[in-house]
């Protein structure tokens, strides 16, 4: 339980039968070996975010969803949409989306290169910028498909572990010490997703400067995919884009604006000879973008505040009501303010919930209809969860809070608390 371990990790053992036959020399050395290939990626329950979905749906990690009318009605030119010629895309990107990222970043267009959401990005970072054998240094915990990618393309992944307990607060020496000069790339994401802790910019600055006196041959990849998802009010911070190599940030519009069924992300790649790498690597895998994800999604970056600012006014009412509803759980259940993004990370107190006890909240959330993120699909504790506040509509979010608290009752064998003058 104590245990941090990417949820159900791939076995590598040979399965009993085969290891029966080798013992008694059945199989010829060579093959007796070589272990049964199961697939190149470890398998993750993460994946279970996509198909399944509970009435108290507190799992997953993007604002409301936007609708396909909302976004018709921020296209200024529905002709050009009905016009629009179903080709492929260009290999970088449709010009004017990339023109829209890279004007809201300040960085020439040239460094812009779409990609089907930051998962995509991820793929062909890290295809494009590894061999099998190859160092890489990710912060963890963190989205298991950052980790699983290089995993899957044979790459040797050093991670450093952010705790609960340190509240996910990242050093730079932590990294620094763990880079060799075969150190291919160095892969953070701000906010963090499962915590929504941000890496202070000072951070990255001497995380710059540690790649580039230590492993000059290493990038450092940001992902940024929740970087939009401020609180109300808040400013959005600089895009770490701005600083040019050895920086590559990665982003989409699926989390703060609600979209990731458009299917649009981006790379930011300072240095031209990557870039064309990578497009490469692109057109290898899926060709081009979609130009109908691309011409909406053009459409809902260049009005982006309309959409994110109701969007970010509910966030900030989800994490105030997370707030309130933790401090009256206090005695049983700790968390991590989150600086930004639709989602936090909550632990079950140790004193409060033995082993057996967690156990057993897990198991009871299907009985409430519930669904939470387990801390082990990011690498986390078994005692963690993820909790998404910015999915449900405003107005089912405390109900789904206090069912929360149900399977804590039933998971530990209480009797509901009684909130005092209620
Ligand atoms: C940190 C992070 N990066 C990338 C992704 C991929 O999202 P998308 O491909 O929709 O941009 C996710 C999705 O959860 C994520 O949490």
């Amino acid at each position: 339980l104590t245990a941090d371990g990417f949820g159900e990790q791939r076995t590598t053992h040979s399965t009993a039968p085969e290891k029966e036959a080798s013992s008694l020399g059945l199989v010829a050395g060579a093959a007796a070996s070589k272990q049964a290939w199961r697939g190149r990626y470890p398998p993750n329950e993460i994946i279970s975010l996509i198909n399944v979905s509970r009435h108290h749906n507190l799992a997953e990690s993007t604002a409301q969803d936007l609708t396909l009318g909302d976004l018709l009605d921020l296209v200024p030119d529905e002709k050009g949409l009905r016009s629009l010629e179903l080709s492929y895309g260009t290999s970088l990107g449709a010009s004017e989306l990339r023109r829209t990222i890279a004007q809201e970043r300040d960085i020439p267009v040239d460094w812009v290169l779409t990609t089907q959401g930051t998962a995509l990005g991820l793929h062909l970072i890290a295809s494009e910028l590894t061999q099998p054998g190859d160092h890489v240094v990710l912060v963890t915990p963190c989205f298991p498909p950052t980790r699983d990618v290089f995993v899957g393309c044979g790459v040797h992944v050093d991670e450093v572990k952010l705790r609960f307990s340190e509240r996910y607060r990242l050093n730079a020496s932590q990294v620094a010490q763990m880079l060799r000069s075969s150190t291919r790339l160095v892969g953070i994401t701000t906010p963090q997703n499962p915590s929504g802790v941000r890496i202070p910019e000072t951070v990255i600055d001497d995380l710059i400067e540690a790649i580039r006196t230590r492993a000059p041959e290493a990038w450092l990849f940001v992902d940024e995919t929740y970087r939009d998802a401020t609180y109300g009010l808040d400013p959005t911070p600089g895009s770490a884009a701005q600083r040019g190599v050895p920086v590559v940030t990665g982003g989409s519009v699926s989390k703060a604006h609600g979209a990731p069924g458009l299917r649009v992300g981006w790379l930011t790649v300072p240095d031209a000879e990557l870039r064309t790498r990578l497009s490469v690597a692109k057109f290898n895998t899926v060709i081009s973008g979609s130009v109908v994800d691309e011409f909406l999604a053009t459409a809902l970056l260049r009005r982006a505040d309309l959409v994110l600012a109701p969007r970010r006014q509910l966030l900030a009412q989800g994490v105030e009501m997370v707030a309130q509803w933790q401090k009256h759980e206090d005695h049983r259940l700790e968390w991590v303010r989150p600086d930004a993004g639709a989602l936090c990370c909550c632990r079950l107190r140790e004193d409060a919930f033995d082993n057996g006890s967690v156990i057993r909240f897990w198991s009871a959330l299907p009985t409430h209809d519930l669904q939470l993120a387990a801390g082990t699909w990011f690498g986390d504790e078994a005692r963690v969860f993820r909790l998404g506040f910015g999915f449900l509509p405003i107005e089912r979010l405390s109900a789904a809070l206090a069912v929360v608290s149900r399977a804590m009752d039933r998971a530990s064998g209480a009797s509901p608390r009684t909130v005092r003058g209620s």
